[in-house]
């Protein structure tokens, strides 16, 4: 196929924009869909995706389409839209030459509107402005085409107006993809290189792998080498999803589509690598991408007892399919042998841990996340930490530093006074307010990451009614006075609620937590003393008195089921609960370090 006819496309959005529902009208217009499978979202095929309206992973879809009377292969690779999977955007971006930016028209240009458009942007992609849902009553496409051209200078004539829904103007789409979007360039002639953008792994088939061929061609029975992992194998299968798979024998340049070289394991493969041919290899790879590097870390232990190996299965398993998911097993002297995961945000650390407990069925006792700290100690050595328990003794560092994002946010105007007090609480420095409208404005602040990643999200969108969202970029570690702040139940310290807070906010915190803690745990036979210390410095502490009855006592001794059942409800809240010496401790104490405030 002559390049001239291919053009590779993302679609890149805010969550809810319609970027699914787009990639499916798509589909349906160039008739590889009937109407009955559109309303069934092809491309997110992952159930709990669905759930969420997610988009997770990225995804490659060759679309074959007519205009005046030429035929072209669009192909479709799938972004997903959320603040934590930035990384993911940008590796889809790259095995693309255009991207179509969808905008809400009843929500106007959102916080991840602006940050995928710059991601695009810095790509060298060019962009097919689109507005979304303008057959909706509250459709604004005017007040939206001016917002598109305050925040990314975009001519509000170049912005089409569609309804991915009914399909309305999406004839205009196909044409400016058409039109606006280059053509693949790259060599038939010369030595093999293709990008492997995206792979997942096949219970039947093994590693399967995405590719995006800029030279030369890719062909079954050829062999290939991975340019930067060095192992060679051999081409056994081809092909492209229509959206359902569709084997060939090649793929020419410009062209996107999956690759069966019977490799076993996913870690064998990197995102980014170059695939080239074996012995006539090319000689400089393609661009490579950054490899993500997890943010927040939490502990995961099962919550009964000899899960431990049942809990490494399920890791392992869900780290077959996702690389930017870690995690090491760790020993606590509360919660025993678990494993401390590193997670790209929090939504990518909630999607894992319901994933786990989905797929495994294992009950589990997660710890309160936290970020990665960088100790530079009296010795002038400098580590990286992302366990609390790790952190050594105040003595023992010279300076303690934090991770800091750049945080913007995009809200209504009469909410910035109460997003600015937001960030001020949780220690943040003020840069700008820029105005995209009268009524809508772009705050931007400099935070700890620490300090969001509690309950910012959720604050922020009660401020805002719902209408604000935000997007956030890590700009380096920055020393700040913080110290490791210790929890004692009954006089021994429970390893797994240790907390790193600022020091001016530690006697608050401290109190907080045992009061929480307090009112978490149940009463015992015997007083329970909870403590918050720094080093030897108790900062607060709270009592539970001792309990005088037992359960079944409310049972008046006759009705003997009714006393089992009662037992048996209690046994069930049991599996999440903890023993630390003596003093039982639920999930709910574990993870009520989690609310800041
Ligand atoms: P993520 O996968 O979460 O990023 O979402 P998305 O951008 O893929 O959005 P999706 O296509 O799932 O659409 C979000 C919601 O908007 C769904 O309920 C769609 O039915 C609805 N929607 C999408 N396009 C249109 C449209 O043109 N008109 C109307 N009325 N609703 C639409």
């Amino acid at each position: 196929l002559d390049p001239k006819f291919i053009r590779n496309f993302s679609i890149v959005a805010h969550i809810d924009h319609g970027k699914s529902t787009l990639a499916d009208q798509l589909l349906l217009q160039s008739g590889a869909i009937t109407q009955r499978e559109f309303r069934e979202q092809l491309l997110d095929d992952m159930d709990l995706e669905r759930e969420r309206g997610i988009t997770i992973k990225a995804r490659a879809v060759a679309i074959n389409y007519e205009l005046d009377g030429q035929s072209y292969e669009l192909n479709l690779i799938d972004t997903p839209g959320h603040v934590d999977f930035h990384y993911e955007v940008s590796r889809s971006l790259a095995a693309c030459e255009g991207a179509i930016l969808l905008v809400d028209a009843t929500q106007g240009v959102q916080a991840q509107t602006v940050a995928n458009a710059y991601l695009a942007i810095a790509g060298d992609l060019a962009i097919v402005p689109v507005l979304n849902k303008i057959d909706m009553q509250a459709a604004r496409p005017d007040e939206i085409r001016e917002e598109i051209m305050a925040t990314l200078g975009i001519d509000p004539d170049d912005v089409l107006a569609i309804s991915a829904k009914t399909g309305l103007g999406v004839p205009d789409v196909f044409r400016a993809i058409i039109d606006r979007v280059p053509s693949p360039s790259g060599s038939p002639t010369a030595p093999l290189r293709a990008l492997i953008f995206d792979s997942k792994f096949d219970d039947y088939q093994g590693v399967i792998i995405y590719v995006r061929v800029v030279d030369g061609v890719l062909r079954v029975g050829q062999k290939v080498r991975l340019m930067a992992g060095g192992t060679e194998h051999e081409v056994i299968g081809l092909g492209r999803f229509r959206p359902h798979s569709v084997a060939c024998d090649e793929l020419g340049v410009g062209q996107v589509g999956y690759v069966h070289a019977n490799i076993k394991k996913l870690a064998d493969v990197n995102i980014g690598d170059t695939l080239t041919e074996s012995p006539r290899g090319a000689q400089v790879a393609l661009p490579g991408y950054q490899e993500p590097v997890p943010v927040v870390f939490c502990g995961l232990f099962p919550a009964t007892h000899n899960q431990f190996e049942d809990l490494r299965t399920a890791l392992q398993k869900l780290a077959l399919n996702d690389s930017s998911f870690s995690f090491e097993p760790e020993t606590s002297d509360a919660l025993g042998f678990g494993f401390r995961c590193g997670f790209l945000g929090m939504l990518h650390m909630e999607i894992v841990q319901q994933r786990l407990e989905r797929e495994s069925n294992l009950a589990l006792v997660q710890t309160a996340p936290n970020v990665t700290y960088e100790i530079l100690d009296k010795r002038g050595e400098t580590t990286h930490v992302s366990n609390p328990t790790r952190i050594p003794d105040a003595g023992d560092i010279e300076e303690f530093r934090e991770p800091v994002a750049k945080v913007s946010f995009i809200l209504p105007s009469d909410s910035i006074g109460a997003i600015m007090q937001l960030c001020e609480d949780r220690r943040g420095t003020y840069l700008k307010t820029e105005y995209m409208t009268p009524t809508r404005a772009i705050l931007t602040y400099e935070l700890p990451l620490a300090e969001m990643i509690y309950d910012l999200y959720d604050k922020l969108k009660s401020a805002t009614r719902g209408y604000g969202t935000m997007d956030y970029e890590l700009i380096g570690y920055r020393a700040s006075d913080l110290c490791r702040l210790d929890i004692l139940v009954a006089g021994s310290k429970v390893d797994a609620l240790s907390i790193v807070v600022h020091r001016a906010h530690a006697d608050r915190r401290g109190r907080k937590l045992v009061r929480k803690l307090r009112a978490e745990i149940d009463r015992h036979q015997f007083e329970v003393a909870i403590q918050a210390a720094i080093g030897t410095r108790v900062v607060a502490r709270e009592t539970i008195s001792a309990l005088r009855k037992n359960v079944t006592a409310k049972c008046y001794g006759g009705d003997i089921s009714r006393k089992r059942k009662l037992l048996e409800k209690q046994k069930e809240g049991k599996k999440r609960m903890k023993q630390i010496g003596n003093v039982e401790i639920s999930q709910e104490a574990f993870l009520s370090v989690l609310d800041d405030g």
